[in-house]
């Protein structure tokens, strides 16, 4: 169903947020228990819960089955701060049911790649990949650019086979980080880069390029004030996404953030 709407979310994806919450997602069933439509949602911290993927079987729309999943997702998540990522078209509807805080917008790219630089960018920043002995130094920084602990979600999208990440470290200290996973073995996810400056960006940026195969199909989210790297310049815009809340959440540092997975918060 997520492909046909030409969305990136991939079973990584499914299963990280599953990971996270093991009842997190509520099934539309048709009389012989077929799917027909689904939401997501997993608890960030114990009162704000991210409400994941919401879609239902394309024939099937306009019958009510999403406003009995999305009255389901309700019931699950009582008085908790809600958290998505909504479509444009979808943005008045959410308004209305409480989503009247904004945090930013967010364009969803997908193309092809189809050329590779072979440089190595001359900066004090050094990449590396994950690895356990510095994975406390890479949540003390997210938690430089979210003002809670995201420990058990990231834990769930960046461990396991088909994902690599990368750490940028100035001498001890991590200053941004980016990860990816493969949707399968001709699509390649970058679901998150944050960097402290823009040079650390395209360090990361050409880490993360060079696990990539040319002739991959690639997606990203990127925040709508980041400027598109060069790498991507025939990449094409398949629609704007909204991270709204239902109460204001401060102290999140965009700035930093420049490409989001659309799944956390
Ligand atoms: C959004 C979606 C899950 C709703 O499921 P559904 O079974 O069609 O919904 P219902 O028949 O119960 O109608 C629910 C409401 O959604 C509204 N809605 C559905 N699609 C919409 C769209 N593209 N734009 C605006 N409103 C839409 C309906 O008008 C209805 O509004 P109402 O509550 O004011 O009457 C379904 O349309 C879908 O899968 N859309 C494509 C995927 C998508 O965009 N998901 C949301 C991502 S943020």
């Amino acid at each position: 169903m997520t492909s046909e709407e030409g969305w990136s979310f991939s079973e990584i994806d499914c299963r990280a947020s599953l990971k996270v919450d093991p009842e997190g997602l509520l099934v539309a069933e048709d009389e012989i228990g077929m799917p027909i439509g689904f939401i997501g949602l997993f608890n960030m911290t114990s009162n704000i819960t991210y409400v994941n993927v919401f879609i239902v079987q394309k024939d099937l729309r306009g019958k009510g089955i999403g406003k009995k999943l999305w009255e389901a997702m309700l019931k699950v998540t009582k008085d908790n701060t809600l958290v998505l990522d909504g479509v444009s078209q979808m943005k008045g509807w959410y308004e209305k049911r409480g989503f009247s805080f904004e945090a930013h917008s967010a364009s969803s790219y997908h193309g092809t790649l189809s050329s590779q630089e072979s440089v190595t960018l001359q900066n004090p920043y050094n990449i590396v990949s994950l690895s356990d002995d510095i994975w406390s130094a890479l949540i003390a920084y997210d938690q430089q650019i979210y003002p809670y602990s995201r420990e058990h979600v990231l834990r769930a999208w960046f461990c396991g086979v088909d994902r690599y990440t990368a750490v940028a470290f100035l001498d001890e200290s991590v200053v941004g980080y980016a990860n990816l996973h493969w949707k399968s073995k001709k699509e390649c996810n970058i679901r998150v880069l944050n960097a402290d400056n823009d040079v650390i960006a395209d360090t990361l940026l050409l880490n993360l390029l060079q696990h990539i195969p040319l002739g991959s199909n690639v997606s990203f989210i990127l925040l709508e004030d980041k400027p598109i790297a060069k790498y991507f310049s025939n990449f094409k815009i398949s629609g704007t996404e909204h991270k709204l809340f239902t109460k204001e959440i401060t102290g999140i540092q965009t700035d930093k953030i420049i490409f989001h997975t659309g799944h956390t918060i």
